[in-house]
């Protein structure tokens, strides 16, 4: 029978103001999720553990945590693939990162149903209701499918660097909900809701570092979702709203004219007029050679590159 130890990230604001952390030993069987370990060191240790879940299949998403510093459901994950995965017989457990823990592994979420709300996951159509109903084809569907995934877990927040830096920032769930409703045809407010998401602290703030991508336990790829609500900012003609949408659109126009980056660009349309101050600077590293020719440079075979965008585009 296998032996674990739980070093376990404890806080008990009744006892004690600073948090602290501790050890259980725990004899089991093989198979074991950490939900349950945790719920048996409750019951069998020490109840003053707290933990939050409710569904124990990865439905309900209320039982995101850290296991040894990467953000999973608890109930979705096998104490012994940790232990293989890490080479050790110690898990760490450790509340979900970027929120105020309350007690142990609960964290306060009211900023996170703050942010969910503030992007309307709601429908809007326009026009008078139908009889019955608005009738959507399966391809159209299939566009949000993805997003419509989400269980609002908040792992990817527990992930992300941008709201680690900025906690206004609107973040990836929400904005995967902007999208599941932004992206469905039946929703009437597409241009309102690309203004609403473009603002500041909005999609041009994402660092693209992409570990919601690759933490989130259901597959959604927030960081697509912002991608996509990007997509939709330029459609609607949002472009032009902030310095990382002009940073967006440089590269865009880049691409498109000379079928790869060209560098300079970049900074007069990102920043026109710090661009104006940095000009005597930019001079002399052209001189240099230490910046690239502002001429466009374009690639060969530049058709392929514009076959590329036309179906980036029509995925949008
Ligand atoms: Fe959880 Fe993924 Fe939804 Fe983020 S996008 S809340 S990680 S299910
Ligand atoms: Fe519901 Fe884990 S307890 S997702």
């Amino acid at each position: 029978m296998p032996q674990t130890t739980f070093d376990i990230f404890r806080y008990q604001p009744d006892f004690a103001d600073e948090s602290y952390r501790q050890s259980y030993a725990l004899d089991h069987e093989p198979e074991l999720t950490i939900l349950d370990a945790v719920l048996r060191l409750q019951n069998e240790q020490d109840g003053t553990l707290a933990v939050r879940y409710s569904c124990r299949s990865a439905i309900c998403g209320s039982c995101a945590c850290r296991v040894n510093g990467k953000t999973v459901l608890a109930c979705m994950t096998q104490v012994e693939d940790v232990k293989k995965e890490f080479g050790s017989d110690t898990v760490q457990v450790d509340p979900i990162g970027n929120f105020a823990p309350i007690k142990d592994l609960v964290v306060d979420m009211d900023p996170f149903w703050e942010k969910f709300k503030s992007v309307k996951p709601f429908l809007v159509p326009d026009g008078p209701a139908p009889e019955k109903e608005r009738i959507v084809s399966k391809e159209a569907m299939q566009k949000i499918y993805n997003e419509s995934k989400c269980i609002l877990c908040a792992a990817c927040y527990s992930e992300c660097n941008s709201f680690a830096a900025d906690e206004e920032f609107v973040g990836p769930a929400a904005f995967v909900w902007g999208y599941r409703f932004a992206g469905d045809e039946r929703d009437g407010q597409r241009k309102a809701r690309a203004k609403l998401y473009s603002g500041q602290h909005g999609v041009w703030d994402c660092t693209r570092c992409m570990y919601c991508n690759e933490r989130c336990p259901k597959g959604v790829d927030p960081r697509d979702a912002i991608e996509k609500l990007g997509g939709i900012a330029f459609n609607e003609g949002i472009s032009w709203a902030d310095s990382g949408a002009r940073h967006a659109k440089a590269f865009l126009i880049s691409v498109r004219t000379g079928g790869k980056l060209n560098e300079t660009l970049l900074v007069p349309f990102t920043a026109p007029i710090q661009s104006q101050m940095d000009m005597p600077f930019a001079l002399r590293m052209l001189r240099k050679g230490k910046a690239p020719s502002p001429i466009p440079h374009r690639v060969k075979k530049r058709s392929e590159v514009n076959k590329l965008m036309k179906n980036v585009k029509e995925t949008i």
